[in-house]
């Protein structure tokens, strides 16, 4: 009894957790411009005019313009830093972008994260980046996320058809539906883009034509952050050792955003016997053999996939099932358990990966690498970690 009211609490911890993450989004005030923060110039560089004629700067700084006649710069005095920052001696790449759907209105949160993203990992790599909106994004948008980093980086507009009704949908009923859900206090169960962007998610974004022509994608959402130093790329392991879907955090759904799903999640097991994988791990995500669903997912801001599973026709077999049972818009239905279900059905179990050594935190939920050898890699408080709380599924996740 004592343990169950205090796994209540922690629950309640959690959904109160996930509202205030997103209520609470930090106002974050920049120091220094844009262009300063992005390319990490540092401080004295601005100072030019008001220099006394005895530099006081280390001799390798560049002289300020107003100086007359330069003198050649003398040797420097420590051996220079490995060229990390520039595209020389690149690593062998897969052919892969971190993807990130977002707004206008998230500038600064994705500046975050991705100055976290280049600094930790993608300086050494120079993986390109997505970014996808429905609506277009603005030109202040482009130049300040451009100016994060020296990779490619593509904007793309979601097609409309992407990101609205099927013709099937009954919207008034849907609306009657967001009224009760919110008097319900389900998360998000009042929002319509909500369940655009969840239903985008599960079933179109791997399509998109600016994601199309790649293998693998890194999902990333806006405030994200990364605590690792990460010495080795994450989609060459996706590669090199063939698995189809990484994560790092595996967290209970709300019960209340999926009353039908599991229903529906058996009808596809009963009609398409071809797909579900001989050594599948459906143990992670029930309890009684598939009569129920544990409510188990990985936790999909972050997932690191292998796009051609989403392409796949049992996965594309599965979304269409799921998205004419209608679930995306009457109940609430998220991305994360429908690609967690489809990940647990239709894949080996040995082709799903959890990247211990990636310290990631999103809203008050952290994955922090806890063995002495990662700790020294990363900037985060391994009590923080949420990996063995007892509502965490990634405990049953290792041991299926
Ligand atoms: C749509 O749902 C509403 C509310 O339940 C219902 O009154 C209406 O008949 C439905 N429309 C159709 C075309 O089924």
């Amino acid at each position: 009894m004592a343990r169950t009211s205090r796994l209540c609490s922690l629950l309640a911890a959690f959904i109160l957790g996930l509202i205030a993450s997103q209520l609470l989004r930090p106002v974050f005030h920049r120091s220094g411009t844009a262009q300063e923060r992005a390319t990490g110039q540092q401080l004295g560089t601005a100072q030019g005019p008001d220099l006394p004629s005895v530099p006081l700067r280390p001799p390798s700084e560049p002289l300020a313009a107003s100086s007359p006649l330069p003198p050649p710069p003398p040797p420097p005095l420590l051996p220079a830093p490995p060229a990390l920052e520039h595209h020389h001696h690149r690593p062998e790449r897969a052919n892969a972008a971190f993807v990130i759907l977002l707004q206008n209105k998230d500038l600064h949160d994705m500046r975050k994260t991705m100055q976290m993203l280049e600094s930790t990992f993608n300086r050494r790599h120079g993986y390109p980046y997505v970014f996808l909106n429905n609506v277009p994004f603005t030109e202040h948008f482009k130049t300040h996320i451009q100016a994060m980093t020296t990779a490619p980086v593509k904007f793309g507009l979601i097609p409309r058809e992407h990101w609205s009704y099927p013709a099937s949908i009954n919207q008034t009923q849907a609306a009657l539906n967001r009224k009760e859900m919110e008097a319900r206090n389900v998360p998000y169960g009042d929002s319509e883009s909500y369940r655009h962007m969840c239903r985008y998610e599960s079933g179109f974004i791997f399509r998109h034509e600016l994601v199309q022509e790649f293998d693998y994608y890194w999902r990333v959402e806006p405030g994200v952050t990364f605590s690792c130093e990460l010495d080795f790329d994450p989609f060459m392991v996706m590669k090199t050792k063939k698995y189809k879907y990484g994560f790092t955090i595996a967290l209970p759904e709300f019960v209340g955003t999926i009353p039908t799903l599991w229903e529906n999640v058996r009808q596809f097991m009963q009609l398409h016997p071809e797909h579900i994988s001989k050594r599948n791990s459906l143990e992670w995500i029930s309890y009684d053999k598939g009569e129920t669903y544990n409510n188990c997912h990985f936790w999909s801001n972050f997932e690191i996939v292998d796009l051609n599973f989403f392409r796949s026709k049992a996965y594309i077999d599965f979304f269409s099932l799921l998205d004419e049972a209608g679930g995306f818009f009457y109940e609430r239905w998220g991305d994360a358990p429908v690609h967690s279900i489809a990940a647990a059905l239709m894949l080996d179990r040995k082709e799903i990966h959890f990247f211990n050594e990636i310290g990631y935190r999103h809203g008050m939920y952290e994955h922090c690498p806890e063995s002495p050898a990662l700790q020294l890699k990363c900037a985060c408080d391994p009590k923080d970690n949420v990996d063995w709380v007892p509502f965490s599924c990634l405990r049953r996740f290792l041991e299926t």
